[in-house]
Parts: structure tokens; C-alpha cells; sequence
């Protein structure tokens, strides 16, 4: 079946790759919905303004520990493989869910962030930006802060231009999707040929439209998952291979096919 896909994929002439937060579980960084994700371990409504303003300690402990990770961490052979592809001018563009930057530290460049980035923070007073450690306590050992509950306060999380609040440039539930990222996925969701889904429930919406509108313009979908998905009747093929794995290995076949015409 790899042979396949892989020779589908090299033939396409926009091929368009989505991802999610399972893009990143191989980096180390947790999911949310399968059975091990955070939203079995928090509730969901932590990622919410409401959140942010009325239970801001919980809030920033939250953010806090998931930027802490997010620094510790590194992209996987998935990451690096789809790299490689963009540079062999094999992936048009990448859309990805995640926020935690891993595509573009892997070397991808035409990387559309639909929910944010966690690698930055911005204060909602003077509008400033600062990379997202700016919000850590100057402690390294960060796992015996979160165990013992120390970390800052919601009201220490502040700029140190203006004091104003600093929040995690994040898209949180009930806000909008930022408006250059979501026209660009969705031009690119229609001009695919060759759509792959990696690493996402397709859960959350208005992003699982994207894969919706590749397959109704005609493109060939590929699902890399390791759990059953909305759309997986509407793939040409679904994979429940580690994404990891099933890159590298469809990366080679792409790659060497081309070195080999
Ligand atoms: N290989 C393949 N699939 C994997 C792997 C892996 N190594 N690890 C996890 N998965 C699968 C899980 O089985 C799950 O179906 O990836 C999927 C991840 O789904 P979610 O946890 O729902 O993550 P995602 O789809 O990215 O969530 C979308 O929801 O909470 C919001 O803003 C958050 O961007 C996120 C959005």
C-alpha cells in the first residue's frame, strides 16, 4: 500500500499536508483526546477566556506547564521527514493545529498555523510580544515546580514593559482563528490534489473542514491516525501506523522514486 500512496503522492501537483497534536505525541508532548490526551487530565474549559480572566492562577499554571514542555522537547522523524519533502517540492504547504512551532524547528517554511503558536506570548495592554519562557518563573527544575504547586501566580504573569496581563498567543475555545492563517488554509484546502491528515480526531471545527473541502474538490486523502476519524470512509487510504514511522517510510519511497525516475 506505501508504494502506492507513495506514488499517488509524488504524481500530485499540490500535494497539502494537515496535522495535529499527534504530529507531536513522538516529540513527547501529550495529545488531548485520546487516552492520555489533556483533556483526560483538565478540563477543556481551561483553554478558555473565561478561564483566563476568572481562574487566571489555574489558567497560567496550565499554560505554564505546557510551555515549560514545549521548550524541553524536539521535533521527531515525522517532523524532519516532511521537511524533506517540502525541500524535494513534494509538500506544497503544511496546515497544522498544533502550536508548538515543531514543524518549523524541523525545517519546514510553508507552515500555516491555524490555532497559534505557544512559542510566543503577547501582552493585552500594550500589545507586546516576548517568547513564551517570558512567562516561566527563572526556575529550571520545572516538574518539582509543577508537583509541589509552585509556579506563578496568575497576577505575576505580567509585561515588564507596562504590567500589563501576558497571555499565551494561543487560540482559545470561542475565539476566532486568526484571519490570514484560516484564508490560507482554506485556499490551500482547495487546491490540493493530495490531502494527508496526520495525528488529528478531526474533532474540532472550523479546522476539520479543511481535509472536508480537499476531498470535495477531488483530492486523493490520505489519514495517518492511530484512532478512527470522521472522514476515514471518505480516505483512499487510512494508515493507524505511528506518524513517526509511517513518514519516514513513505518519505523514502517519495524520495528515492524521485532520485530514480
Ligand atoms: N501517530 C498517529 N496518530 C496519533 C499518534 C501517533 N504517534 N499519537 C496520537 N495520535 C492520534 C490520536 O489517536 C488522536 O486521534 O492523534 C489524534 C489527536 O487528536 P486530538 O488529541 O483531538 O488532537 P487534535 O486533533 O490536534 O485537536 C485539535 O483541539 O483542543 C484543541 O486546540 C486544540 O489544536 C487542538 C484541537
Amino acid at each position: 500500500m506505501l508504494g502506492r500512496i507513495a506514488a499517488a503522492w509524488k504524481k500530485a501537483k499540490c500535494p497539502v499536508l494537515f496535522s495535529g497534536a499527534g504530529m507531536s505525541t513522538e516529540s513527547g508532548l501529550p495529545d488531548f483526546r485520546s487516552a492520555r490526551g489533556l483533556w483526560k487530565q483538565q478540563p477543556e474549559s481551561l483553554a478558555t477566556p473565561e478561564a483566563m480572566f476568572g481562574q487566571p492562577d489555574a489558567f497560567y499554571f496550565f499554560y505554564q506547564w505546557r510551555i515549560a514542555r514545549l521548550w524541553e522537547v524536539a521535533p521527531n522523524l515525522g517532523h524532519l521527514r516532511l521537511a524533506q519533502l517540502e525541500q524535494a517540492g513534494f509538500l506544497q504547504k503544511v496546515i497544522t493545529q498544533n502550536v508548538d512551532g515543531l514543524h518549523q524547528r524541523a525545517g519546514s517554511e510553508r507552515v500555516v498555523e491555524l490555532h497559534g503558536t505557544l512559542r510566543t506570548v503577547s501582552c493585552l495592554s500594550c500589545r507586546a510580544g516576548y517568547d513564551s519562557r517570558q512567562m516561566l518563573p527563572a526556575r529550571s527544575d520545572w516538574e518539582a515546580d509543577y508537583q509541589e504547586g509552585r509556579y506563578r501566580r496568575g497576577d505575576e504573569c505580567r509585561c515588564p514593559r507596562c504590567r500589563g496581563m501576558l497571555r499565551p498567543d494561543v487560540v482559545l475555545f470561542g475565539e476566532g482563528l486568526p484571519e490570514e492563517a484560516w484564508t490560507e488554509a482554506v485556499r490551500w484546502s482547495r487546491q490540493a490534489d493530495f490531502f494527508v491528515v496526520v495525528g488529528s480526531s478531526l474533532a474540532v471545527s472550523p479546522a476539520n473542514l479543511c481535509p472536508l473541502w480537499a476531498v470535495e474538490r477531488g483530492a486523493r486523502l490520505l489519514i495517518i491516525n492511530a484512532e478512527p476519524t470522521p472522514l476515514d470512509d471518505r480516505a483512499d487510504w487510512v494508515i493507524r501506523t505511528p506518524a513517526a514511522e509511517a513518514l519516514d517510510r513513505i518519505a523514502d519511497e517519495v524520495l528515492i522514486s524521485a532520485e530514480n525516475p
